[in-house]
C-alpha cells in the first residue's frame, strides 16, 4: 500500500509504503520522496524492500531498540504483564490524504489508533491515539511517532542554541545506537533543536536528499534517530513526560501531538519549502505582515506619555504599520522584579490609561500592540501574595527564580480563569490590534499544589493554547506574537494559533543573519520578526551600517527596535527608504520559495526569494567579514523558468565600489545588462565581487522585457 495514494498537488511528497495485509500492526517499508504516488520499491520482491519497521515499534517483535511506547498497568490484578504490547490489527481506512490504523491488544487493556495525514506542501504528519481499555491504571512513560530512514541518509543534522543565539546547527556522522535531544523546558526553548534532519552524505541547503521531522507542540518533546546494526536508521519524536504525568483509568485515553516529517530531493532547502508551504496554508497563517516598531529597545520600563508620542510620530514618518508597547505598562512593572501577573494598567505611569498613547498611534495610521506574559507571576505582586499557591511547584519547595519570576499554575481552573479574564479586560478596554505573548522562563519542577505536587507540564501546555484560543476567539482582530526571549517557543503547534514569532532577542544584524537563515529551515520568513536595531547593537556593543541592519530585516518580519527619537533626519529618510522597499517587495518576499545558495566563501551567506511562477528573484549577498581570498563568489539561482530571459539589477542602496581585483560593480546590475536565462542563471549563475565586511548586496531577478515591477 502507497500512502498517499496519489500525488496530491503534483509536488513531491514524503511518502510511505506500508504492507498492511496480516494481522498485526502494518510494517513501514519504506519513507521517501514521491511525485506521483508510485516511487518506492513498491513490487519489488520481499527480500529487496529492506527491513522496514512495525508502524509502532513494539519489543514483542523482536524490536530491542527503544521501544515506540513505554508503560505499564497498575492497580489491577493479573495486568502486570501490560508492559509489553503486542497489538493486533483491527482495521485500516485510508482516503487520499488520511490513513487511519485502528488496533488493539486485549490483554494488556490497550487500543491504538494511528492517523497519518498528507498536508500541503508534501509533509506527513502521525500521531496515536491510546486508550486503556483494561481496569486499574495504565501509566504511560513515551509514545513516539516513528519512520524508518533509508541506510544513505548517514548524516544528521538540528540544532541547538540559548538566548540570543538561537538555533545554530549542528552535525553527526549517524552511528549504531541511540541519538535523544529532549526538551524539558516546558516549551520548545532557545536551546532546542528545533528540527532533526537525516541527509545523505554532505548535504546542504541545496543538494542531497534529506528526512526531517518537528514535534508540533510547545511544551517538552524528544527528537530520536536510532541505527540498529539489524534493523538500521528510525527517525521520529514525540512528547515528553516527567515521572507519572500520564496516567490512564480505564476508558481514559492520551492522544501525542502531531509529529510532522518532511523529505526532499533537493537539499534542505527544498525541505524548508515543504514546511512553509504547509504554513502558508494555516488558516491562522497571517494574509499581510504589517511594519511593526516595538519599543522595547527604546525605552525599556521607562514608560512615559510624551516621548513614546515622539516615537511614534517619527515611526508614521517612516511608514511603520503598526506600532507596540511592551513590558512595563502594568501595576507595578517598573523593572523586571516585580508586577507580573497583575494584568492592569498601572495609573502612576498611565494616569489616563493607554487610551491616549493608543488613540495618537491610531490616528497616525498605525495599528497598537501591547506585550503580555500571561503564564507568569513575579513574587513581588498582588496576585502572589493574594495566592502564594498558585504557582507551579512540588510540594512547599518553591522552584527557584529565574528572572526573578514564577510560573503559574493554568492547569488549575481558577487560576486560567482569573489570567484570561484579566488579560481578556485589558483588550476590551484598549483598542488593542496586536498582542506579543512573552514566555521568559522555564517550567521548572513544574507540578500542581492542586495534585499534590505531580507534574502538569503537559496540562499546562494545553491550558496555554485554550487560553490563546479563547483570547482569539474573543478577540478575532487581533494579531498575535509568539515569543519566549526570543525565539524560545517556535513550533507548528503555536503557528497554528499567532501570525509573527520574535524570532531572537539578538538584533545585531551580523549574528542575526545566522539565526534567521536557520530558523528559516522551520519557519517561513513572513513570521520571522526581524527588527532594525540602533547603530550600536545593544546585545553585543557592535556598530552596524543601517543598509546592512536594514537588509538583514528585509526579508522577515520587517520591524524597527531603535529609538527613533535619536535618529537623524537622514538616517529616518534612510530608514523610510528601506521600509518602502521592503513594502515594496513583501508581497514576493512572503509569498516565494526560500533559496540558500551554497556560497564557496566562509565570510559570504547567500540567500533569496524566488517567486513561485518563476518570473522574478530577490538575492542577498552578504558579505560578514573580511574574506579570505580574491576570487569573489559565484551566485547560482534556483527556480526560474529555464528558458525565460531574465534581467538582473541591483536592488536597495548599493556601494558601486566592490573591493576584490579593483573591480567596480556595474551600475545596471550584475551582468551589466546582458540578459541571461533562467537556465544559466541555475546553472552558471552571476559572480559578485568581493565586498567590505558588513556589506549587503541585492540582486532583484525580473523577466527580461517587463516593467521592472518594484
Ligand atoms: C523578552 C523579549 C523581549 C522583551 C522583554 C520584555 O526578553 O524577548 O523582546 O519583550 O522580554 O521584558
Amino acid at each position: 500500500m502507497i500512502f498517499p495514494p496519489r500525488g496530491l498537488d503534483g509536488c513531491p511528497r514524503l511518502t510511505l509504503e506500508l504492507d498492511a495485509d496480516g494481522d498485526l500492526l502494518p510494517r513501514i517499508l519504506w519513507a521517501g520522496v514521491s511525485t506521483d504516488g508510485t516511487a518506492g520499491p513498491s513490487g519489488y520482491p520481499s527480500t529487496f524492500r529492506g527491513p522496514g519497521m512495525p508502524l509502532l515499534g513494539e519489543h514483542a517483535h523482536e524490536l530491542f531498540t527503544r521501544p515506540h511506547l513505554v508503560g505499564h498497568r497498575t492497580d489491577a490484578p493479573g495486568s502486570d504483564a501490560a508492559w509489553s504490547t503486542r497489538f493486533t490489527l483491527d482495521g485500516v481506512e485510508e482516503s487520499d490524504s488520511l490513513l487511519v490504523v485502528r488496533a488493539a491488544d486485549p490483554a494488556a487493556g490497550l487500543a491504538l489508533t494511528t492517523e497519518i495525514e498528507a498536508l500541503p506542501g508534501g509533509l506527513l504528519r502521525g500521531r496515536h491515539t491510546l486508550r486503556s481499555t483494561g481496569p486499574g491504571r495504565y501509566h504511560l512513560a513515551a509514545l513516539d511517532v516513528v519512520l524508518p530512514a533509508a541506510d544513505d541518509l548517514a548524516e544528521l543534522l538540528d540544532f541547538t542554541g540559548r538566548h540570543e543565539g538561537e538555533r545554530t546547527p549542528q552535525r553527526h556522522l549517524v552511528t549504531d545506537g541511540l541519538w535523544l535531544r529532549e526538551g524539558r523546558e516546558g516549551r520548545p526553548g532557545l536551546s532546542g533543536a528545533t528540527t532533526a534532519i537525516l541527509g545523505t552524505t554532505g548535504f546542504g541547503t541545496r543538494t542531497g536528499t534529506v528526512l526531517g521531522v518537528h514535534v508540533a507542540w510547545s511544551g517538552n518533546s524528544s527528537l530520536r534517530v536510532e541505527r540498529s546494526p539489524d534493523l538500521g536508521t528510525t527517525l521520529g519524536g514525540g512528547e515528553l513526560f516527567q515521572p507519572g504525568e500520564i496516567v490512564l483509568a480505564e476508558g481514559e485515553e492520551y492522544a501525542t501531538p502531531w509529529v510532522v516529517f518532511g523529505a526532499s530531493e533537493e537539499g534542505l532547502d527544498g525541505l524548508a519549502q515543504a514546511f512553509h508551504t504547509y504554513e502558508r496554508s494555516l488558516p491562522a497563517h497571517p494574509a499581510h505582515q504589517p511594519v511593526v516598531l516595538n519599543v522595547w529597545e527604546a525605552v525599556w520600563f521607562d514608560h512615559d506619555l510624551p516621548r513614546l508620542r515622539e516615537i511614534a510620530d517619527r515611526a508614521a514618518r517612516v511608514g511603520i504599520e503598526r506600532f507596540v508597547l511592551d513590558d512595563g505598562w502594568f501595576h507595578g512593572r517598573r523593572d523586571d522584579t516585580a508586577g507580573l501577573g497583575d494584568w492592569w494598567i498601572d495609573p502612576d505611569v498611565w494616569p489616563e490609561g493607554l487610551t491616549p498613547l493608543a488613540e495618537h498611534v491610531r490616528a497616525l495610521g498605525m495599528q497598537f500592540g501591547l506585550w503580555f506574559e500571561p503564564e507568569m507571576v513575579n513574587p513581588d505582586s498582588d496576585l502572589h501574595r493574594a495566592h502564594p499557591d498558585w504557582i507551579l511547584a512540588t510540594g512547599d519547595r518553591v522552584p527557584q527564580l529565574h528572572r526573578h519570576q514564577l510560573v503559574l499554575d493554568l492547569s488549575r481552573p481558577e487560576v486560567w480563569q482569573h489570567v484570561h479574564d484579566h488579560v481578556h479586560e485589558v483588550l476590551l478596554a484598549t483598542p488593542v490590534d496586536y498582542v506579543k505573548w512573552d514566555h521568559n522562563r522555564e517550567l521548572l519542577e513544574a507540578g500542581s499544589g492542586a495534585r499534590g505536587g505531580a507534574s502538569v507540564v503537559r496540562d499546562q501546555t494545553l491550558a496555554f493554547y485554550r487560553m490563546l484560543d479563547s483570547l482569539r476567539a474573543l478577540h478575532p482582530a487581533i494579531d498575535w506574537e509568539s515569543c519566549a526571549s526570543g525565539g524560545g517557543r517556535i513550533d507548528l503547534g503555536v503557528l497554528e494559533r499567532t501570525q509573527r514569532v520574535w524570532t531572537s532577542d539578538m538584533t545585531d544584524a551580523l549574528a542575526r543573519q545566522h539565526i534567521q537563515r536557520w530558523t528559516a529551515q522551520l519557519v517561513a520568513p513572513e513570521y520571522l520578526g526581524a527588527h532594525v536595531s540602533s547603530p550600536v547593537a545593544h546585545a553585543t556593543g557592535r556598530t552596524l551600517p543601517l543598509d546592512f541592519r536594514a537588509a538583514t530585516a528585509l526579508f522577515g518580519a520587517f520591524g524597527v527596535e531603535w529609538d527613533l527619537s535619536t535618529a537623524s533626519d537622514d538616517e529616518l529618510s534612510a530608514l523610510a527608504a528601506w521600509v518602502d522597499l521592503h513594502k515594496r517587495f513583501r508581497p514576493l518576499l512572503h509569498s516565494g520559495r526560500v533559496v540558500r545558495p551554497e556560497s564557496a566563501d566562509a565570510e559570504v551567506l547567500l540567500h533569496g526569494v524566488v517567486a513561485d511562477d518563476g518570473s522574478e528573484a530577490l538575492l542577498a549577498h552578504v558579505q560578514l567579514d573580511e574574506s579570505a581570498s580574491n576570487r569573489g563568489v559565484t551566485v547560482r539561482v534556483p527556480g526560474l523558468l529555464p528558458d525565460a530571459a531574465y534581467e538582473l539589477r541591483w536592488a536597495g542602496p548599493v556601494d558601486h565600489r566592490a573591493v576584490s581585483r579593483s573591480v567596480e560593480l556595474p551600475d545596471n546590475g550584475p551582468t551589466g545588462g546582458v540578459r541571461v536565462t533562467g537556465a544559466a542563471l541555475a546553472a552558471r549563475g552571476c559572480w559578485i565581487p568581493r565586498r567590505r565586511p558588513e556589506t549587503i548586496t541585492l540582486v532583484h531577478v525580473t523577466r527580461a522585457g517587463e516593467e521592472q515591477p518594484r
